[in-house]
C-alpha cells in the first residue's frame, strides 16, 4: 500500500490518496479518519455499472464505520456530466437532509469524480468527498488536483469549481473489470505525464507498458501500484505549484504542460463528435502530432519522438486515423479553448520529461499542416 500526500498552494491543509490492492473494503475506516466524528451521512453517487462491480464492499466498510449510507445512480456516459445529472444529485442530498459535517463519496471514472465533486462543492456551499477511482485515468489524473464540473452543450468542461477531495482511495484491483479501451486511453494519459514529467516517469511507464503489451497479467503487478503513485507524485507536483493554471505562466512546469496532446486530442475528439475516439485515445494521437511538430520546429530529436511514438504504440490499438478530415481538424484547432488572448498555446517537447510551451502564431501554418499529416499517417500504422 502506498500512502501519497497532495497539497496545494491554495489549501494549506493536505489529503491523502491510499493507493493499493484491495483496499476497497478499508474504504469506510479511511473516511472515518478523514472526515471526522461528526460526520453521519455518506452518499454514495456512481453508476449501474461501477455499482455492480463495488458497491457492495465499499458500503459495506461504511456501514461497519458508523455511516448511514444512501445510494444516488447515474446514467453511464459522458452526456450525464450535465447542470441536469448535478441538479438532480443536489436533490437527493437535499432530500436525504444531508448536513454540512456529511460527505459524497464517489465511486467511478472520471465522469463520476467530476460530477460529484462539483455537486459536494457548491451542497451547502461545499461539502467533503471522498473518491474512490476505479479507471485508470482517474486513478492517475482526475483524483489529483481537485478540478470538478460538468459539459455544457457548448463544450466539454466549461463549468466547474476547484475542490478538493477529503481523501482518495484507489484501488488497483477495480481496473481489472475496465474495457480493454478504457486501459489503452489511461494508458495513453500516463504516457502523456511521463512525457512533460521527466525521463524516469516515462521510462518507469514504458516499462509497465511493455509488461501490458506481452500479458495483462501485469494488470495484476506491483509495477502498476508503484506507477500510479508516481503519476500522482507527478501531477500533484504540477498542481500544487499552479493550481488555477495561471494564465500568464508559460514555462516547463506551469499546469498548462499537462494539456501536451490535447490541442488536437480535443480537435479529434469534436469533430468526430466524441464518437470515435475514448479522451485518451485522441491525446494519443495528439501527443504524435505536438511530437512531429516539435521535431519539425527543430525543438526534438527523431529519436526522442521515436521513444515517445513508441510509447503511443505500447498503450494498444487506436481508432483509425487515416480517414479523419484533416482541414476540420486544422480549423477545430484554432477554437480550442485553451487559447489565451485569441492564441492557441501548443505544449511541445524539447526532449522527452521537458515541455516548451509554443504561442500558435509561431507556427507557420504550412508546418502546422504536414505535422498532422504525417503524425496521423504514422499513427494508423502503429500497431500494424
Ligand atoms: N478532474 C480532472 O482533473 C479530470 C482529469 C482528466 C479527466 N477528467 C474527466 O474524466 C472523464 C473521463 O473519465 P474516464 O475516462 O474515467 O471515463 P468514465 O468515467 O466515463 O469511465 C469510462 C467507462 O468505464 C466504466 N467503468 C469505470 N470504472 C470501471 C471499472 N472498474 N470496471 C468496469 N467499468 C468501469 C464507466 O462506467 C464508463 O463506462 C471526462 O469527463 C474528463 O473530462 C477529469
Amino acid at each position: 500500500v502506498q500512502r501519497l500526500r497532495v497539497r496545494t498552494k491554495a489549501q494549506t491543509d493536505e489529503y491523502e490518496i491510499k493507493i493499493g490492492r484491495n483496499v476497497l473494503c478499508t474504504v469506510g475506516e479511511e473516511a472515518r479518519r478523514w472526515l471526522g466524528k461528526e460526520a453521519r451521512k455518506i452518499a454514495v453517487i456512481s453508476n449501474p455499472r461501477v455499482l455492480g462491480h463495488y458497491g457492495s464492499p465499499a458500503i459495506r466498510s461504511l456501514r461497519a464505520n458508523g455511516f448511514a449510507v444512501s445510494q444516488k445512480l447515474i446514467g453511464d456516459g459522458e452526456r450525464f456530466k450535465s447542470f441536469r445529472t448535478v441538479e438532480d444529485i443536489l436533490a437527493f442530498l437535499s432530500q436525504g437532509r444531508l448536513e454540512r459535517s456529511d460527505a459524497i463519496l464517489a465511486l467511478g471514472g472520471g465522469v463520476i469524480g467530476d460530477l460529484a465533486g462539483f455537486a459536494a462543492a457548491i451542497y451547502l456551499r461545499g461539502i467533503s468527498f471522498v473518491y474512490v477511482p476505479t479507471t485508470l485515468l482517474a486513478q492517475i489524473d482526475s483524483s489529483v488536483g481537485g478540478k470538478t464540473g460538468v459539459n455544457l452543450v457548448t463544450g466539454k468542461n466549461l463549468a466547474g469549481a476547484f475542490h478538493q477531495p477529503a481523501g482518495v482511495v484507489t484501488d488497483v484491483e477495480t481496473l481489472r473489470t475496465l474495457d480493454s479501451r478504457e486501459v489503452v486511453a489511461g494508458c495513453c494519459e500516463s504516457v502523456k505525464q511521463g512525457a512533460v514529467g521527466s525521463r524516469r516517469l516515462f521510462n518507469q511507464t514504458v516499462r509497465f507498458l511493455r509488461a501490458l503489451d506481452s500479458s495483462r497479467d501485469a494488470l495484476e503487478s506491483s509495477q502498476l501500484e508503484e506507477l500510479i503513485a508516481a503519476q500522482c507524485a507527478f501531477k500533484a507536483s504540477i498542481v500544487s505549484k499552479d493550481q488555477r493554471e495561471a494564465r500568464e505562466r508559460r514555462d516547463h512546469q506551469s499546469r498548462r504542460i499537462l494539456n501536451f496532446g490535447h490541442t488536437t486530442g480535443h480537435a479529434i475528439e469534436a469533430i468526430t463528435r466524441y464518437r470515435l475516439f475514448r479522451h485518451g485515445e485522441a491525446v494519443g494521437v495528439g501527443m504524435l502530432v505536438a511530437g512531429e511538430l516539435s521535431k519539425n520546429l527543430g525543438l526534438l530529436s527523431v529519436p526522442e519522438l521515436e521513444s515517445l511514438t513508441d510509447g503511443v504504440r505500447l498503450c494498444g490499438p487506436l481508432p483509425r486515423t487515416d480517414n479523419l478530415n484533416q482541414d476540420a481538424i486544422l480549423t477545430s484547432i484554432l477554437h480550442d479553448k485553451k487559447s489565451v488572448a485569441g492564441s492557441i498555446q501548443w505544449v511541445l517537447l524539447e526532449r522527452i520529461g521537458r515541455a516548451r510551451i509554443v504561442s500558435g502564431k509561431e507556427i507557420a501554418p504550412r508546418l502546422l499542416k504536414h505535422s498532422l499529416r504525417d503524425a496521423l499517417r504514422k499513427a494508423s500504422t502503429l500497431r500494424n
